[in-house]
């Protein structure tokens, strides 16, 4: 068999999240995000959205992992394990606390100044995301979030702010995490677009009408789009990419209905926001969906040039299971991070019902890249698992060393493909709070954070097995897995 090496200047690294991973809600002016109004959960009991803090509940965003006070100390762990790359989003409020403000909060500023000179001192390149799940909650109860057209200049302002501080320190950026999130309904009016103005409750009861969630991620579209054309215009040495949660879906059997049925449903799910977003244009098949669905969206004079020119120069995406279509009765149900669909046979589950697939993810590589060809990056990907501390304090995640190798394994058959890979960067790389379920014991990471569900715990940081596998496998360049 041939040996596949992976391309010499390949970025290794990791990715977290602002929300899940940061902590200091309230530190040196930050103001709430949509997050930091959803308290914890678990697949029996969905976290809630609450309009205000309540003293009856637990809100896992508000403390995380505390990277906020310990961003030298897991950065140093990033550099031991020789990453290139460390994806992270910014807090949108810790810039500006309500998303209105016409000056950005300097407090804010300053602490990624620190986290970005901390990633210099590592050799590592930040790869940030310039929005995960973190509107400003004051826009939602102002604005039904990006249900308004308002928030396109907000969020154009904020921005420019990142672009213009930054400009030395971030080569990478990505305008919005899993826009793809906004066309489901589960989480997705919630989290992403932030269209539950006035709205309390679990996260996957929240109202999700479908005219006003496609509106809403119009808006993204072109604010996205802005984006990307304001820093091309100006920061010509910044490489702007979109990011998808890629949920690769089966037909289920060969009856040309499922075939069909499951041609729809990658439109829906992964082609119809990076079709945009990477060709900068709605897709033909979109006219009959909307229609079909009674979609109607106002588009403004203009919004169909900006959205021709601002369109990404790179496509990244997260991928963590797949699942099957079928028009057919009676097919057993598997659960996975937006929606689930019928159970494949062939394949094994997460111990959240996440079907396990890295041939899936060699498929979505191709798929991609056939479609878009552009480099492509893998910035989240990972097993959700339990772990165990040991009596010596020693962490054995074996389950998820080869979880990983697999992957890995599938990501060099991509490259052998003629797949432009350019980089991965595993999800949750120290452990992190769980957006779907506001968990703790869900865990990603290479380093264990020392933090229970209930919220207590020293956050003490240890280094798992897989930590030292990794650190390998980047030393080598993929060649010892
Ligand atoms: C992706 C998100 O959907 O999956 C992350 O971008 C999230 O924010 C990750 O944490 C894993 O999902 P979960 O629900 O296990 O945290």
């Amino acid at each position: 068999m041939a040996v596949i090496r992976m391309p010499e200047n390949f970025l290794w690294g990791g990715a977290v999240a602002a929300n899940q991973f940061e902590g200091g809600w309230k530190e040196d002016g930050k103001g709430p995000s949509i997050a930091d109004m959803c308290t914890s959960g678990s697949p029996e009991h969905p976290k809630l959205i609450t309009r205000t803090i309540r003293s009856d509940c637990l809100y896992p965003s508000h403390e995380a992992s505390d990277f906020y006070h310990r961003y030298e100390e897991d950065i140093a762990l990033m550099g031991e394990m020789g990453f290139k790359v460390f994806r992270l989003s910014i807090n949108w409020t810790r810039i500006f606390p309500t998303g209105m403000e016409k000056e950005p909060n300097e407090k804010g500023l300053e602490f990624y100044d620190r986290v970005f000179a901390c990633c210099r001192q590592h050799g590592i390149e930040p790869l940030v995301t310039i929005s995960h799940y973190e509107m400003p909650y004051a826009l939602v109860e102002k604005y039904n979030g990006w249900h308004s057209r308002e928030v396109i200049d907000l969020f154009l302002n904020y921005c420019k702010v990142l672009f213009e501080r930054y400009k030395d320190d971030v080569k990478y950026w990505l305008t919005f995490n899993e826009i793809n999130a906004g066309t489901n309904h589960v989480l997705g009016a919630m989290i992403s677009l932030g269209t539950v103005q006035g709205y309390e409750g679990a996260g996957i009861q929240a109202p999700s009408d479908l005219t006003v969630r496609y509106q809403a991620l119009h808006h993204q579209f072109v604010a996205s789009a802005k984006a990307v054309i304001y820093a091309h215009e100006n920061y010509p040495q910044f490489r702007m990419g979109n990011m998808i949660c890629f949920l690769t879906r089966y037909p289920f059997t060969c009856d040309p209905e499922d075939v069909l049925a499951c041609q729809a449903e990658m439109r829906r799910l992964n082609w119809f926001c990076s079709d945009v977003m990477c060709r900068g244009e709605y897709p033909f098949y979109a006219k009959r969906f909307f229609e079909e669905k009674g979609i109607v969206i106002k588009q403004e004079q203009g919004d169909t040039e900006i959205l021709k020119k601002g369109t990404v120069d790179f496509y990244t995406h997260s991928f963590y299971q797949t699942n099957c279509i079928t028009t057919h009765s009676g097919a057993e149900t598997s659960a996975g991070n937006m929606g689930g669909g019928a159970k494949n046979p062939y394949l094994e589950s997460s111990e959240w019902g996440w079907q396990i697939d890295a041939k899936g993810l060699r498929y979505a590589l191709n798929e991609i890249y056939e479609r878009y060809h552009m480099p492509v990056m893998v910035v989240e990907n990972g097993l959700g698992a339990r772990d165990t501390v040991e009596l010596d304090g020693s962490i054995h995640d074996l389950y998820r060393i080869n979880y990983l190798r697999r992957h890995i394994e599938e990501m060099k058959e991509a490259l052998h493909d003629g797949v432009d890979l350019i980089g991965y960067t595993p999800w949750g790389c120290i452990d992190l709070v769980s957006a779907s379920t506001g968990e703790m014991s869900k865990r990603y990471g290479f380093v264990y954070v020392d933090k229970n569900d209930d919220g207590t715990g020293t956050l003490n940081r240890i280094r798992k097995d897989s930590f030292y596998w990794y650190q390998k496998v980047i030393r080598t360049n993929g060649e010892d897995l």
